[in-house]
């Protein structure tokens, strides 16, 4: 075996403003794989993570919810942790960018860059939102399209023609805040001189093992010339102060979340006396690796190892980049309902089938994978149980039954164990170069072989003999023996299985080279079946769980008995089973082809977030409605419309001929605020 090597390894950060969902989970699995892959190999190698807790958009989110930042992202990192843990990923660390460790070392490295005159000051334009007193980032901007005149498109690109702009250029343009029209305001910020690095960059991307994808894209903006970049912001900013500075100003986000990856190492190592130097100061005998998104090259591609080069640090050995999960071929997207969070995939289906299945679809390029839910109930069924599991219930029984519960002294085919033992070296191959669809190919097709040997062989039928001749325990042994291998090559994927299976072949661990020596004489335990299959009403529930979010909706509440009397006396118990909750209108947008309806999406704070089709259109304008509170029935059964699913009622008042008028609570309501 190579001599042993001391690798860091990280994932992007995910905000702290939203749950993991299945498109998270490729890279952390994508990653988890790898890492446990390493370590089976003897090396060493530590995970490590955090929540990434700051900027605008999370100030927001708690704004809006009515906590303080801190709040919202204890709670999340909370949420986060859970997900991961019952996904198996195994972090040495999860830790926060909203850190003692992170603002240490932002601050040491942004007073190196100053230091080593990489840092300048100038003014800039900006937009301001005027009534909230606020500098918006292009996002919270929406106007018409320069290009195709698209309306109620972002401050930066139109999802209509794709075209990329300057807010400035947006028609008609507003505050997603406030409505209001942003203002141009000038600002002083503080800039990192990143085109000085190029020649660095240059020999850096050279000098690893970046993947060809990385190496274009990097390409493409040399040519286009590199350009400052604006690490501070205005407050109000949820962040780390810039010190130092009479102003009051805050670093990017961008700034201090890869930072954040230092900081959790840092804080790992002062837990468990490990050398922080070593993997982030001097480097040379060790590796760091960063897994990300493609959408996140730029980041780690330029503005990090600049970071990192002038402040003094190493710089990653190599940037992993992988593609975007789309869920049956469509992009994840709450209002197609192909939304599907972490939390809803496991009140229905084994973590390990998604680990396994997300494997079968990686390999070491950035294409798109596809979450297509047939294939995945026939990869599980088919390959994971029908081909693997099958092996040790085919002959974990009858060893039990007829051999005493014990593995042979000899192998029935030795010839079928060294075909399975060789191919640990292509398997491990593919592993390293992250083509995990290569490795888990190469391990059904052995598993394959195995089936066919039992077929061959047949031991069920041996065992009908009586008494069951010699070889059945040595035909079971070499089944048992080959299944085990098997589970050593499937470890990285299926940590929890393979535990399961050392367990039922009673030992207490193994390494990847354990697969090139047999099992031999020992006993095993009661054999429990590993998994089940996937049924079709699991898969559907998946799809419903990801479903728009509920519902029917809002027609404006009209008396059925006239308004001349009112409606039945109930008591407060029927009164309580409605549950009313204040919702803020984040969005509202014609239905086309429903002249009545308006698709409203609310949010209720820790409630959730639903959209509803109302029929106020004749009394409202969509943008009219957008960032008002309102009153939502939020327990109605969902209701499936022509138009679409509506998931609850908003509440107006009105009658016949005499206009309809929606319901708001008084100014300080929040939403998700129960109504009684
Ligand atoms: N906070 C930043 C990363 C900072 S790293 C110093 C961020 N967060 S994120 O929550 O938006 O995304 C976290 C990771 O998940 C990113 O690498 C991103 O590319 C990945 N993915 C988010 N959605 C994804 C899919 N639909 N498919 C695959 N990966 C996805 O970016
Ligand atoms: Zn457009």
């Amino acid at each position: 075996m190579s001599k042993p090597r001391n690798i860091l390894v990280t994932s992007a950060l995910p905000y702290a403003n939203g749950p993991i969902h299945l498109g998270h989970l490729v890279e952390y699995v994508q990653t988890d794989i790898w890492v446990r892959f390493q370590r089976l190999r003897g090396h060493s190698c530590y995970y490590v993570c955090a929540d990434d807790a700051h900027g605008t958009p999370i100030m927001l989110c708690a704004e809006r919810d009515g906590v303080t930042p801190e709040q919202l992202i204890e709670r999340i990192g909370r949420e986060h942790r859970a997900d991961f843990a019952d996904f198996l990923i195994g972090f040495d660390n999860y830790h926060s960018t909203h850190s003692p460790e992170n603002r240490q070392l932002c601050e040491e490295i942004y007073q190196k860059l100053c230091a080593a005159g990489f840092v300048e000051k100038r003014g800039v334009q900006q937009a301001y939102d005027p009534e909230r007193g606020i500098f918006l980032p292009d996002r919270y901007i929406r106007g018409r399209c320069p290009r195709c005149a698209a309306e109620d498109q972002y401050g930066d690109s139109c999802e209509a023609c794709g075209a990329t702009y300057a807010p400035t250029e947006l028609g008609e343009p507003r505050s997603v805040l406030s409505g209001a029209r942003p203002e141009q305001r000038e600002s002083e910020h503080y800039f990192f001189r990143l085109p000085l690095l190029e020649g660095v960059l240059r020999k850096w991307m050279h000098s690893g093992s970046l993947q060809s994808e990385v190496l274009n894209k990097l390409e493409e903006w040399f040519q286009a010339g590199l350009r400052d970049w604006d690490i501070s912001r205005d407050a109000p900013y949820f962040g780390f102060r810039i010190p130092n500075i009479s102003e009051e100003k805050y670093f990017y986000v961008w700034l201090d979340a890869p930072i954040g990856y230092l900081a959790s190492f840092l804080n790992l190592c002062q837990r468990r006396g490990l050398d922080f130097d070593a993997y982030c100061r001097r480097g040379a005998d060790t590796e760091l690796y960063h897994f990300i998104g493609k959408d996140i090259i730029y980041f780690h591609g330029l503005f990090w190892p600049a970071m990192l080069h002038v402040a003094g640090y190493r710089k990653p050995s190599a940037v992993f980049a992988h593609g975007f999960l789309t869920i049956n071929g469509q992009k994840m997207s709450k209002t197609r309902g192909t939304f599907l969070t972490a939390r809803a995939y496991l009140e229905h289906l084994h973590p390990e089938y998604l680990r396994y299945y997300l494997g079968c679809r990686l390999d070491a390029g950035v294409d798109d994978i596809d979450f297509n839910l047939k294939d995945f109930q026939l990869r599980v069924n088919s390959d994971l149980i029908g081909k693997f599991v099958n092996i040790a219930s085919r002959c974990a029984l009858l060893l039990q039954r007829h051999c005493g519960g014990r593995l042979a002294e000899r192998l029935d085919e030795p010839g079928l164990f060294q075909e399975t033992a060789v191919a640990a070296d292509p398997i491990a191959e593919a592993y390293e170069a992250r083509d995990y669809a290569r490795a888990l190919r190469t391990v059904m097709a052995l598993a394959d072989r195995v089936n066919q040997y039992l077929a061959r062989r047949r031991p069920w039928e041996l065992a009908r003999r009586d008494p069951p001749p010699s070889e059945l325990q040595e035909i079971c042994s070499t089944g048992l023996n080959c299944f085990r291998q098997l589970a050593i090559y499937l470890e990285p994927v299926l940590p929890a299985t393979a535990e399961r299976v050392r367990r039922f072949l009673g030992v207490s661990g193994w390494s990847w080279e354990d697969a090139a020596r047999p099992q031999l004489g020992s006993a095993i335990q009661p054999y429990k079946p590993l998994h089940t299959r996937v049924a079709a009403p699991d898969v559907s529930a998946l799809l419903q769980a990801s479903a728009p979010a509920q519902a029917p909706a809002a027609a404006p509440v009209r008396s059925e008995q006239g308004t001349g009397s009112v409606a039945p006396v109930i008591d407060i118990k029927e009164f309580a089973r409605l549950d009313l909750r204040v919702a803020r209108i984040t969005r509202a947008q014609n239905v086309p082809k429903a002249d009545r309806l308006l698709r409203l999406e609310l949010d209720l704070g820790e409630a959730g977030r639903r959209v509803v089709l109302a029929g106020i259109r004749g009394a409202y304008q969509a943008e009219e409605l957008e960032g008002r509170l309102t009153i939502l029935v939020a327990n109605l059964e969902p209701r499936k419309m022509r138009f679409g699913l509506s998931e609850g009622m908003v509440l107006a008042a009105g009658e016949d001929g005499e206009g309809i008028f929606l319901l708001s609570p008084d100014q300080g309501a929040r939403p998700g605020m129960q109504v009684r």
